[in-house]
């Protein structure tokens, strides 16, 4: 069974040593954020934890951040799996949906406030990129919209930047689901409802940011990651039902064919943004729980939470779409590089069954979403996706870029790449309908060996391996053998060229 709550969830995280409490008085419009950041460019991967700040000067209420995706390791406990399981988990979960179920009441109705007393200013938003960001962004919504065709809900992470007591932006890109609702909703020029929860259950968080297909609600394959459905409560002032358990839950309507200034915001990229032109949120009714955690996700330059969650995501569902959905024969693994972002380099892991059979699956990746594979890599089964130096290695000796780099251009560019971003963009607010119009190209490189390869150039494995079952009696420090070396021993055995299409 999952967690009840953020709450219960971040007990585990603490029990485990992956959540720190910061009891020192923080500033939220410059320390939270340069800590955070801190703890992401200080603290390797592996040691990374989550940090509750539990006294923020002048607001009541604490601060959590890093609690979905401090690393790979938070990231599985949050899911309810270990890190090699990933993958399975989440095609078992979009596998098994559980609605969710209509209670009366919950937690996040202890407290409900209307009318005047809406303050979103009340609520201790970060300013993530100090100096650089238009003002506080709320990283962490888990924001339900409703189809009006269909009744069918969609919950997706949009950011949002908070424009005043009762009023924020909302970046939704005109393919995102969202984008779909709220398309249909202007032809109808009617103001769309939306209820926005911050700090829920990590199904909930962690669904939210994934790819599940149009027409499915989130909170139905949140159901099947828990293994029991996720409890629902109606909205006070819109017609939208809402997680029960949440720490806050933000109500109200976004108004058709109005656009406000947004922005800038520390991209994903690592990168500033430009300023943008976005529909805007006009809050009814704020609803949240007695001494409520607000829930914030740490983005902008990777490795940060937000390329953690995307990266993790965003590969599985490319996994799913290969190993379950269409079945494709020899694909093992797929891993989206932090240091792109988590969106612009996808490289994939298999043993092609044919000439031509690695690029087949490149091309297949590249076009499944426009938010991901600018850059598509494919690679053996002997090389380490996770590890620059085993994939570089694949890079520099089993590609003859003439032959196995394919571009192709005129494509709908990554959003927010500025290596494609019209210069306009820069000094011009643009209504987002514009902004994704922007073309790009993509560029799908077969790193797989294509004819006989000779041996490669390391011992025979037995003496490696004696070597290794040996060291203690050399009075040496003990060894740390990377994962890109044991696949290579395993795959190469003496005597044996590597051979493609076996
Ligand atoms: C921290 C964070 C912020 C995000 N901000 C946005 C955003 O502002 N706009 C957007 O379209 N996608 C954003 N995303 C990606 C979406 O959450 C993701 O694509 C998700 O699948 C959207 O839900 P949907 O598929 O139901 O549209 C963000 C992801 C994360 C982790």
């Amino acid at each position: 069974m999952g967690y009840r709550d953020l709450r219960e969830y971040m007990a585990v995280l603490e029990e485990r040593g992956k959540l720190k409490r910061v009891t020192k008085e923080v500033d939220r419009d410059w320390e939270i954020a340069s800590i955070a950041r801190c703890v992401f460019q200080g603290v390797e991967e592996s040691k990374r934890y989550a940090l509750l700040f539990e006294n923020i000067k002048g607001f009541e209420g604490s601060l959590a951040t890093g609690v979905l995706g401090a690393s790979r390791e938070v990231y599985a406990l949050a899911l309810g799996t270990t890190t090699d399981k990933i993958y399975e988990k989440w095609a078992d979960s979009a596998a098994s949906q559980i609605p969710p179920i209509e209670v009366k009441t919950g937690p996040v109705k202890e407290v409900v406030l209307k009318g005047d007393d809406v303050d979103l200013l009340k609520i201790p938003v970060p300013v993530w990129t100090p100096g650089r960001d238009g003002g506080p962004f709320i990283t962490s919504p888990c924001v339900i919209s409703k189809d009006p065709d269909t009744g069918v809900q969609n919950v997706g992470t949009y950011r949002m930047m908070i424009k005043g007591r009762n009023q924020t932006c909302i970046l939704i890109f005109a393919p995102q689901h969202i984008g779909f609702h709220y398309g249909k909703y202007e032809a109808r020029n009617e103001p769309m409802p939306v209820a926005v929860a911050i700090g829920v259950d990590p199904s909930i968080g962690l669904t939210s940011v994934a790819k599940v297909p149009f027409g499915v609600d989130e909170l139905a394959v949140a159901g099947g990651m828990r293994g029991e459905p996720v409890e629902v409560v109606r909205g006070e002032t819109v017609d939208l039902l809402v997680p029960a358990t949440a720490e806050y839950v933000i109500e109200g309507f976004v108004p058709p064919h109005v656009r406000v200034s947004e922005g800038p915001f520390g991209e994903y990229s690592g990168y500033m943004g430009t300023r943008d032109e976005t529909p805007i949120l006009n809050v009814t009714c704020i609803t949240h729980r007695h001494r409520p955690i607000y829930q914030a996700y740490t983005s902008q330059m990777p490795p940060s939470e937000s390329s953690c969650l995307r990266g993790q995501a965003f590969a599985s569902g490319i996994w799913r779409q290969l190993v379950r959905e269409l079945k494709e024969p020899g694909v093992i693994d797929v891993h989206i590089t932090e240091s792109s972002g988590s969106q612009a380099h996808v490289i994939v892991q298999m043993k092609p069954r044919y000439p031509g059979h690695a690029k087949r699956v490149a091309l297949i990746v590249s076009g499944l979403d426009p938010l991901y594979g600018k850059i598509v890599t494919i690679v053996d089964p002997d090389i380490d996706i996770r590890d620059h130096f085993s994939v570089d290695w694949a890079l520099s000796y089993r590609v003859d870029p003439a032959r196995d780099v394919t571009i192709i251009p005129n494509v709908m560019a990554l959003p927010l790449d500025p290596s494609t971003e019209d210069p306009s963009n820069v000094t011009t607010a643009k209504p987002f309908e514009e902004r994704v119009q922007v073309k790009g190209s993509k560029m799908l490189i077969d790193a797989t060996v294509k004819n006989a390869y000779p041996e490669i150039s390391l011992a025979p494995a037995e003496h490696l391996n004696r070597a290794i079952a040996e060291w203690g009696e050399l009075g040496l420090p003990p060894l740390e053998l990377p994962n890109r070396f044991k696949l290579l021993l395993q795959h190469h055995p003496p005597g044996e060229s590597f051979r493609p299409y076996q």
